[in-house]
């Protein structure tokens, strides 16, 4: 199917402002132009692109999303590239609330012989980070905070988490994997 002016001006009326980029991919996404019409309404009503799509681009990977589930910010990219200069073959790192799995996703795509765990509370969000880092060696849990944690990761791991108010996890938390190890926030 082509990009039509119609899809575009109707994406544009709805205050989308990289319309045409939003009009191509959903077009790639659509099977037929029925379907088409059904993923620009739920995008004019308000549905994140990304949510439509089933993923999200995140420092050129792409990351699964399900409805429900953060879709990851590219500011995030600044922590994930930061994960990626500290960590080293044989390290250990924890992503923790780890949403959609990027963050994860970033180091284990870019660390050979990285070890990465990560875990969410949320099981929309586990279901999505098990897509994302299908086919890498790491492993999604799905828990409280850091309560999956392997014991003998307690120790000497570095832990990357972001996080916002609204998960009301406080840095107090953390204490645990602090030993032995570094701990990185990024609000
Ligand atoms: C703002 S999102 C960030 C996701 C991901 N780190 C990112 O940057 O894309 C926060 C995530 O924290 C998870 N979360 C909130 N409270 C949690 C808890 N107590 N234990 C584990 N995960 C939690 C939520 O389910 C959500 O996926």
């Amino acid at each position: 199917m082509v990009v039509s002016a119609h899809v575009v001006q109707r994406l544009r009326a709805a205050g989308c402002v990289f319309a045409e980029d939003e009009a191509r991919l959903l077009v790639d996404a659509a099977a037929d132009a029925a379907a088409l019409e059904r993923l620009v309404a739920r995008r004019v009503a308000g549905v994140p692109l990304e949510h439509l799509l089933g993923w999200a681009e995140f420092a050129g990977l792409r990351v699964a999303v399900e409805p429900g589930v953060f879709v990851p910010r590219q500011r995030t990219e600044f922590l994930a590239e930061s994960a990626v200069s500290w960590a080293g073959p044989g390290s250990r790192v924890v992503d923790l609330c780890c949403g959609a799995g990027a963050i994860a996703a970033v180091v284990a795509a870019s660390v050979p012989g990285v070890r990465v765990w990560a875990s969410d509370v949320d099981p929309a969000a586990v279901r999505c980070a098990r897509r994302t880092l299908a086919g890498t060696r790491a492993v999604v849990c799905e828990g409280d905070f850091d309560a999956a944690l392997p014991a003998e990761w307690r120790g000497g791991s570095t832990c990357w988490w972001r996080t916002c108010r609204m998960c009301r996890v406080r840095r107090s938390r953390g204490c645990r994997l602090r030993r032995g190890g570094t701990s990185r926030v990024l609000r």
